[in-house]
């Protein structure tokens, strides 16, 4: 008989007719006459009641049925007596694909901890919480090229082998073939990479930024969706070595289009989220983040504050002056500790913030630079640059975007200034040499958003098979 899904086994109003299900036993029970199976396939957070006659089947028959197991269950559709559910099956065949061993099945018990589900993440997407996560994820990429498509945006593929370190931050994997044990060195003692597989150095790329911009210089409005990966050693709940970005660049837009693009975009994707996936989100919200949906839909309702970096320090500094204690200090041109994001965003504003006009130094080559220092205290500050990074609750920094320098000569300035390899740079600078224009985009870290949709706390939980210093399982 032909396999119905249970999302649509839960919804189907076909009584009294056969139908046959297949998943993943999630429990047994009942006594000497009667057995209940709840039965889950992953289609939804929601599991099936299967209702077995003792009469009809022997407890041997039964025994194989283990939380755990594999069947495929053929019975009669009824309205459910008991609460909970609408309908149930009366089983009338049973076929067992795979049995699980109780005393070795390690999903046995509930509430087992985040931190024992991470050294068994090849069975955790059988667990709702996690079952809940992987869905909503689907929903999310799904959201992402349905807001970009929608907008006239095209999908444009970048390398993720690469010779260039867009960031410039040094945290790089390498790509090689050379033989680790016998590697050939110049005279000056580097590594020659003359006979490695590329001819040269080359490694994981860190953000398909510089390429997009290619792409944007010629299609217009462009989007990438892929993997990145980052060396930083920082073993955080924020942070992964292996991470999807989405980078969308955009020809002929300024700051402040760059900034309703960022803010119109996650409200899209949030919306989808409680448009699509509120039997995950409400499972979510009971178990995991009892504020998760109210913080989802003043998400979606609330306008985004946009305030300078200097602006920003500023009221850091006076919090501190009112007796307000942070672990770092607060210094104009210093990076902003996540401690002072939170503040900003959840005690001052109690809302997302997108951040503006940082310091040139704590900022990437790119960056558009200002023609105006600001001014802090009555004090002139140093140059800025138009990034515009979106702070949000609990997550601090979701995306880091910025406006683009356009013009060749402050570029190479940077470049130079930097020590950014020249001739690794050749065909990026072509696109301030021929046909320049203004242009903005950003990156959001697709995991960190996954982290405020579902109200997880480690993004090593909202991704399959999370890849951190010293773990690279599975
Ligand atoms: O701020 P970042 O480094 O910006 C860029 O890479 C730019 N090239 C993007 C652009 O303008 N096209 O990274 C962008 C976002 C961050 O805001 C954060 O959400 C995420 O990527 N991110 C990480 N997510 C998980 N683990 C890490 N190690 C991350 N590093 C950055
Ligand atoms: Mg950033």
């Amino acid at each position: 008989m032909q396999r119905t899904v249970i999302i649509d086994a839960l919804k189907s109003t076909a009584f009294n007719e056969p139908i046959n299900v297949r998943g993943w036993v999630r429990s047994r029970r009942g006594n000497k006459q009667v057995n209940f199976i709840a039965l889950n396939d992953g289609s939804t957070i929601k599991n099936i009641q299967i209702v077995v006659d003792l009469n009809k089947f022997s407890e041997d028959t039964l025994k194989p049925v283990t939380t755990g197991s594999c069947i495929s269950a053929t019975g009669i559709l009824v309205p459910s007596q008991g609460a909970g559910q609408a309908v149930e099956i009366q089983l009338t065949d049973l076929e067992i694909y795979g049995s699980a061993d109780p005393d070795q099945y390690p999903l046995q018990k509930k509430g087992l901890s985040m931190e024992y589900l991470r050294t068994i993440a090849h069975l955790r997407p059988r667990t709702n919480t996690f079952g809940a996560v992987f869905r909503i994820r689907h929903n999310m990429a799904i959201a992402i090229h349905t807001y970009f498509h929608q907008h006239g945006y095209f999908y444009f593929h970048t390398p993720l082998i690469t010779a260039s370190d867009c960031e410039g931050a040094g945290q790089m994997f390498q790509v090689t073939t050379k033989n680790l044990y016998n590697l050939k060195k110049g005279e000056d003692g580097k590594i020659d990479y003359s006979d490695d597989f590329f001819g040269k150095q080359t490694s994981l790329t860190v953000s398909g930024q510089l390429e997009g911009e290619l792409a944007a210089m010629a299609l217009g409005k462009i989007y990438t969706f892929g993997p990145t990966f980052r060396a930083e050693n920082s073993n955080t709940p924020r942070h992964l070595a292996e991470f999807w970005m989405i980078e969308p660049e955009v020809a002929f837009i300024q700051k402040d289009e760059l900034m309703d693009l960022e803010e119109d975009f996650i409200k899209f994707c949030v919306r989808w989220a409680l448009d699509n996936c509120m039997d995950d989100l409400e499972f979510l919200n009971q178990f995991v983040d009892k504020g998760l949906i109210e913080r989802l839909r003043s998400v979606v309702d609330t306008e985004f504050v946009r305030l300078t970096y200097t602006e920003g320090v500023q009221i850091l500094q006076e919090a501190v002056r009112n007796g307000k204690k942070f672990e770092f200090p607060c210094n104009w041109g210093d990076d902003l500790a996540s401690e002072h994001e939170r503040y900003l965003v959840e005690e001052h504003f109690g809302k997302p913030v997108i951040m503006t006009d940082y310091p040139k130094e704590i900022k990437a080559f790119y960056m558009k630079i200002n023609d105006q220092k600001p001014v802090l205290n009555g004090q002139e500050m140093d140059e800025t640059v138009q990034g515009t990074d979106v702070l949000f609750p609990q997550i601090g920094e979701i995306i880091g975007g910025s406006v683009r320098e356009e013009s060749m000569d402050k570029l190479m300035g940077e470049i130079t200034r930097r020590n950014i390899p020249m001739k690794d740079m050749w065909w990026y600078l072509d696109t301030r040499r021929f046909g320049a224009a203004p242009h903005a985009g950003f990156g959001l870290g697709f995991e960190r958003l996954m982290l405020f949709v579902t109200g997880m706390q480690n993004i090593r939980d909202v991704i399959p098979f999370p890849r951190t210093p010293k773990t690279a399982e599975f």
